[in-house]
């Protein structure tokens, strides 16, 4: 099961997984941190940067979840202008060593096996952060996914692009298609942290945590791996039949344990 951490609100959520990141870069300079963009995961960003002054980043190595196709990588919404906005540049990254997909439409049939390969010449990725979709998606893997998917093309639902249309001007922007790291790829995270606000949400983690392991709901692959942490606030854990239990687990674990 995965292990579950209601907290009061994002910030404090922000916090706790950002005092792990920052131990786990302390303690291994080369880690690999595998990104994701979106709203979610700007508390974790936010909290790391003091958390980092003064530790060595020169070397931790970074990998998106996902990309567009066909955008171009200057523009603003790329996820490559994303990551470099919200994790490179404020954490003082070394650009050359944080990757996303190559959603560039030409040779696009081989970037996918591209990118598996640069994950596993880093020796693989070390804490793979997560948000969730409405639609239970994780990374870009849209309902109906293999759990064991690598990095490839995919079609984004309407939905997905309906939620995203608030960063572009009009739904007609948002990209059809994106490259995104699949289920399989996920999985082989050593650790995940998948982070989730908002009642909005509360279906989608419930379905991932407690429903049954289905490709209908992509993120209930994180119950097939062995160390998923699942960071959410009171009101995308509001559908979460065993939520005291998880509250009363929390409390109760010993501090060397971490999440
Ligand atoms: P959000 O997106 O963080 O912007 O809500 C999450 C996702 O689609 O994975």
């Amino acid at each position: 099961m995965a292990e579950i951490v209601i907290v009061r609100d994002k910030e404090a959520a922000g916090e706790l997984v950002a005092d792990h990141i920052a131990a786990l870069v302390r303690e291994n300079p080369e880690a690999v941190l595998g990104l994701a963009t979106g709203s979610t995961p700007l508390p974790v960003y936010e909290a790391l940067r003091p958390r980092l002054q003064g530790v060595d980043v020169s070397r931790v190595r970074g990998f998106a979840l996902d990309e567009y196709v066909g955008i171009d990588p200057a523009h603003p919404e790329s996820y490559r202008s994303v990551i470099t906005r919200e994790v490179v540049e404020p954490l003082g990254l070394n650009p050359e060593l944080v990757r996303t997909p190559d959603g560039t439409p030409e040779g696009i049939e081989y970037h996918g096996e591209e990118y598996e390969a640069a994950i596993l010449d880093a020796g693989g990725i070390d804490l793979q952060i997560l948000g969730i979709g409405t639609d239970g998606h994780i990374g870009f893997n849209e309902p109906g996914s293999s759990f064991a998917s690598q990095t490839r093309v995919k079609t984004l639902t309407e939905q997905t692009r309906r939620d995203n249309a608030r960063f572009f001007d009009s739904i007609d922007d948002v990209p059809m298609h994106c490259i995104t790291q699949g289920l399989g790829t996920i999985l082989r995270a050593r650790h995940l942290v998948l982070l989730a606000f908002g009642e909005g949400k509360a279906a989608a983690v419930a379905g991932a945590v407690e429903g049954p392991l289905t490709a209908s709901l992509p993120g209930s692959a994180i119950q097939l791996h062995a160390r998923a942490t699942v960071v959410v606030d009171e009101a995308a854990a509001s559908q979460l039949q065993r939520a005291a239990y998880y509250r009363y687990a929390f409390d109760n674990k010993p501090d060397w344990q971490g999440i």
